[in-house]
């Protein structure tokens, strides 16, 4: 059982509005933000590399933060500023040539398809998109069949910008290791919301985000890669951190994922990032995942019952992501007039997954993403006020 008094006591700003948007940018436990303030304050008094100097310990724990909230290793962490350049690094880094394929599903990230579509354009990479199930989901069976030996990776979104979808993730890894093909996750909107295990889920490497069901500050990612994959991946950009130079006409490149880093960064948010990841598993991902899937549940239930509502979301056991339309009414109308009300929602926009969106026609959707500091009268509320907008 979760101690929702004192998880709301850590989220003074849950009291002034109804918020329901986790899945863009949710809101920072005060342990986060006091651990940033802290080392901001260092910073300032003594200037960073001194700060780095005497909290190195505490700075670079996040990296085993990181490798214990995915069962990974900490020399498996590499730390970005954003899911999408965690993502950039891995997929631009493989060594593609004209005529290998990549497939991706249907649900796959804006940010991923158009970086998909420039290296189509300047590589000559194929682009092969799996169809989806009756259900929405990757259809496994379509994946089986699509893999050939030009196939060099596949890309997933495993829970998408726009909905529920939940991917069978650790299904597509068994068939990614099955056929020895490069598997690139995007968990972006699972970190933080659901238990991550990369051994099960099989992949070679995965993109994360700080900022949304992780609640850490903006600005914060990181990158995993399997160590035994390593070797195939060289950064396809380097700096002399990530390759010491050693020679005046050699460099190495650095052991470990942090050769895929860059020598500056925002500390400031590193520790915030950390702070956020213990947060979160001293709270335990299996409690967060079933608080956020009965929320979820609960507005989904409300929805149905509302008559002016048509869900939108895909897949057999959908996640916190819930997405709707309410007739007549534009989402960006909806969620303005929800601000108005104190209750803050996003909307998600076709471009965002435009596969997605041209299969099904979709305009743009309301999107509402509780997490486990929300209550179920907050749930109520928002379908209160639906039935009313
Ligand atoms: C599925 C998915 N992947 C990637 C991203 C990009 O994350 P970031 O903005 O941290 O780069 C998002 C952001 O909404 C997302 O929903």
């Amino acid at each position: 059982m979760l101690d929702i008094a004192r998880i709301r006591a850590d989220t003074p700003s849950a009291q002034d509005n109804v918020f329901l948007a986790s899945a863009g940018s949710s809101l920072m436990p005060a342990p986060v933000v006091r651990v940033m303030r802290d080392y901001l304050d260092l910073e300032a008094a003594l200037g960073g590399y001194e700060a780095y100097g005497r909290e190195q310990r505490r700075v670079d724990a996040a990296y085993d933060s990181a490798a214990r909230l995915i069962g990974a290793h900490p020399q498996e962490i590499a730390f970005m500023e954003s899911a999408t350049a965690a993502w950039q690094m891995a997929f631009y880094s493989m060594p593609f040539k004209e005529g290998d394929v990549v497939l991706t599903g249907e649900a796959e990230y804006g940010a991923n398809f158009v970086a998909l579509l420039h290296l189509r354009r300047r590589t000559g990479i194929e682009i092969q998109v799996v169809p989806s199930d009756e259900a929405g989901e990757i259809d496994l069976e379509a994946l089986r069949r699509m893999i050939s030996p030009r196939v060099r990776l596949i890309c997933l979104t495993w829970i998408p910008t726009n909905g529920g979808l939940v991917n069978p993730a650790e299904e597509v890894g068994k068939i990614a290791h099955d056929h020895g093909i490069a598997y690139l996750l995007d968990a972006c909107q699972a970190l933080g919301q659901l238990p991550v295990d990369v051994q099960s889920l099989r992949c070679d490497m995965l993109s994360a985000t700080g900022r949304k069901f992780l609640r850490g500050p903006r600005g914060t990612g990181f990158l995993y890669v399997r160590s035994g994959f390593m070797p195939q991946l060289e950064p396809h950009t380097i700096d002399h951190f990530s390759a010491p130079w050693v020679e005046r006409n050699r460099y190495e490149l650095r052991d470990g994922a942090r050769r895929y880093e860059t020598w500056e960064s925002n500390y400031v948010a590193r520790m915030g990032l950390g702070a956020a990841m213990d947060y979160a598993m001293g709270i335990g991902l299996t409690a967060i995942q079933e608080r956020c899937a009965a929320l979820a549940a609960r507005l989904r239930a409300g929805l149905q019952d509302l008559p002016t509502a048509a869900m939108r979301d895909l897949g057999r056991k959908p996640s916190a992501i819930v997405s709707f339309t309410i007739d007549g009414k534009p989402a960006e109308h909806v969620a303005a007039q929800a601000a108005k009300a104190g209750i803050v929602l996003g909307v998600t926009l076709p471009s965002g997954t435009r596969l997605d969106a041209e299969r099904r026609d979709l305009p743009p959707l309301v999107r509402a993403s509780p997490h486990y500091f929300n209550t179920e009268q907050e749930i109520d509320g928002l379908l209160d006020f639906l039935r009313r907008v």
